[in-house]
């Protein structure tokens, strides 16, 4: 296995657990993450108790998309972490020597993830960006595109494709982690299908997409904004609307849970996928 982390950067980090105490430091030993357990020093970390970050199955997928599908590696190349919450797929990808920016709807998520940014002193090279996603048109393009966590939870995820690919550079790569519709065969098995409608059809553009409407709690920190009811669009929708929105090769991932992989997936109702533009 190819050595994820970008020397230069896990130097700084060394550099910056030498350092000791300061005041960020105890601003982050104060601050409530919700899920991303980010390691501070080696004997600190985000959220005590938990896995690491670094562990977690999509982390390990999103590494390894790095360096299986960019070509040269991800060192010194630009990111997008999109609807980054607290920021640690941010600083993971960071970790692996990239430019990322994350963007956040919520600017109290992105205050936590701000703090990991002026810990690691990583300011240039680690920033943060408060806005919708649907409206962020930065004008640029980058190399890689992290969507984790976020496409289910928008009221058109079909559109949102096309923009994804519009985000993504010539010879990029896009890494998606989202929830899809179980087919009916399947919906005793997952876990959500109390809280999912029937599958629907309409027209997207020309693409024939499927989807299950889901309610969203939008008191969550990790919801949608906006939108009460958002789309999960089943398996085919999504490779076929992203190969029509210029991807040419898709890969679905697995090999991050063990056996019984692909019944877990059925019953989180999730997938990994890797989508590649043409350089
Ligand atoms: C389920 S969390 C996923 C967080 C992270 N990407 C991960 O995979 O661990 C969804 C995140 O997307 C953010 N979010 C939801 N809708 C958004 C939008 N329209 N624009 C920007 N962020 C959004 C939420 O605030 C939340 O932080």
């Amino acid at each position: 296995m190819v050595n994820r982390y970008d020397p230069a950067i896990e130097a700084r980090i060394r550099e910056v657990a030498a350092a000791g105490e300061t005041p960020v430091l105890q601003r982050l030993r104060e601050a409530k993450f919700i899920s991303h357990n980010v390691p501070l020093t080696p004997t600190l970390c985000t959220r005590p108790g938990e896995p690491l970050i670094e562990a977690s199955p999509r982390t390990r997928a999103i590494h390894d998309a790095l360096h299986l599908y960019l070509p040269g590696g991800p060192r010194g190349k630009s990111a997008v972490d999109l609807g980054c919450l607290e920021g640690g797929l941010t600083f993971e990808l960071w970790r692996a020597g990239l430019q990322v920016l994350g963007v956040e709807v919520r600017q109290d998520n992105l205050d936590r993830a701000l703090l990991l940014r002026d810990h690691f002193r990583a300011e240039g090279e680690m920033a943060f960006l408060q806005a919708d996603v649907r409206e962020f048109r930065p004008g640029r393009r980058f190399d890689v595109v992290v969507c984790s966590g976020l496409l289910y939870h928008l009221d058109d995820p079909a559109a949102y494709i096309v923009q994804l690919a519009e985000l993504t550079a010539p010879g990029g790569l896009l890494y998606l982690d989202t929830h899809v519709a179980p087919e009916d065969v399947e919906l005793a098995e997952c876990e959500f299908r109390g809280s999912l409608s029937p599958l629907r059809s309409r027209d997207a553009g020309g693409t024939t997409i499927r989807w299950r409407d889901y309610a969203e709690d939008v008191t969550q920190a990790e919801s949608s904004v906006g939108n009460a009811t958002s789309m999960w669009m089943d398996t085919d929708s999504h490779v076929e609307l992203l190969i029509r929105a210029g991807f040419s090769r898709v890969f679905e991932m697995h090999g991050y849970f063990g056996p019984g992989e692909t019944a877990l997936k059925r019953r989180y109702a999730r997938r990994y996928w890797a989508a590649l533009k043409s350089a």
